[in-house]
């Protein structure tokens, strides 16, 4: 509980708190990693499936992959950390959560101000033109197409080789630069530019808490370590939340 206590600690004593998050914080609710010995890279090539040239190659191969894990992510719930997290911002706390993940946990849970620099799996978008659509199903067909103009729709997520959309990203910097404690959960912090962010953050002066059962590429420019699994820590914090 020591490290909990103290956690909550800094987050309550701070002024401006913003949390990052990776694949590892919905490790507890059944969403696999992208790296490590079971993580989907180790199942699924990225160059096949998971790059910009992969669609343009063969859309359907890889809306079927993401089909699957839309099938995945309809399913799963929010554990212990996502939902602390949100009632840590609804406390005042927390400003804002910036996900790498595209699974709509947080906002599950609750929190309010997410944002998604690699988009959502939940919402498909128009290849050709603006329209978007929020789904709670998997399409009947794939690939499905546009209701407007025709043109494929596909998930509106960041494959490899494609930019981070424009806004997400902006506001993701700015919130980190205004940031006095930065809280990064589960993430390996190797793909970029979502890597650069605790570092901003570190060179605007914010004190920085990694929360990560394994050392990463972060955890070096780290003020607090903590060597837990996220849904475990934060069922700590939400205990004493309660208490
Ligand atoms: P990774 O798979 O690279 O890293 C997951 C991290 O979660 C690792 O550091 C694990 O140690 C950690 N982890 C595992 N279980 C955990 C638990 N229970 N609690 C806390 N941490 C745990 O995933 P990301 O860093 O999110 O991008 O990957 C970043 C990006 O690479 C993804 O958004 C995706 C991927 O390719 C795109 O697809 C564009």
């Amino acid at each position: 509980m020591k490290l909990a206590e103290n956690f909550l600690d800094i987050v309550r004593k701070s002024r401006y708190a913003v949390v990052l998050t990776g694949a590892g914080v919905s490790v507890e609710s059944g969403v696999p990693t992208f790296r490590g010995k079971d993580g989907l890279w180790s199942k699924y090539d990225p160059d096949e499936y998971a790059t910009k040239e992969a669609f343009e190659r063969d859309p359907v191969k890889v809306w079927r992959w993401l089909a699957m894990g839309i099938e995945l992510i309809l399913k799963v719930e929010p554990n212990m950390a996502h939902i602390a997290i949100a009632e840590l911002e609804s406390l005042g706390y927390v400003k804002s959560v910036i996900t790498q993940n595209i699974d709509n946990l947080h906002q599950k849970a609750g929190s309010k101000n997410v944002i998604e620099v690699h988009g959502n799996t939940l919402r498909l978008r128009c290849t050709a033109c603006s329209y978007r659509e929020i789904i709670n199903m998997v399409p009947n067909n794939i690939p499905p197409y546009c209701p407007k103009c025709d043109a494929m729709l596909r998930p509106d997520v960041v494959l490899f080789g494609e930019a981070l959309p424009y806004e997400e990203w902006d506001r993701a910097v700015d919130e980190t630069s205004k940031a006095d404690v930065y809280i990064v959960v589960g993430t390996s912090g190797v793909v970029m530019p979502a890597a650069m962010l605790p570092l901003i953050a570190k060179g605007k002066g914010a004190f920085i808490i990694e929360i990560n059962p394994e050392v990463t590429s972060i955890t070096r420019i780290v003020d607090l370590y903590i060597d837990k699994k996220a849904g475990e820590f934060f069922s700590e914090v939400m205990e004493l939340l309660s208490s």
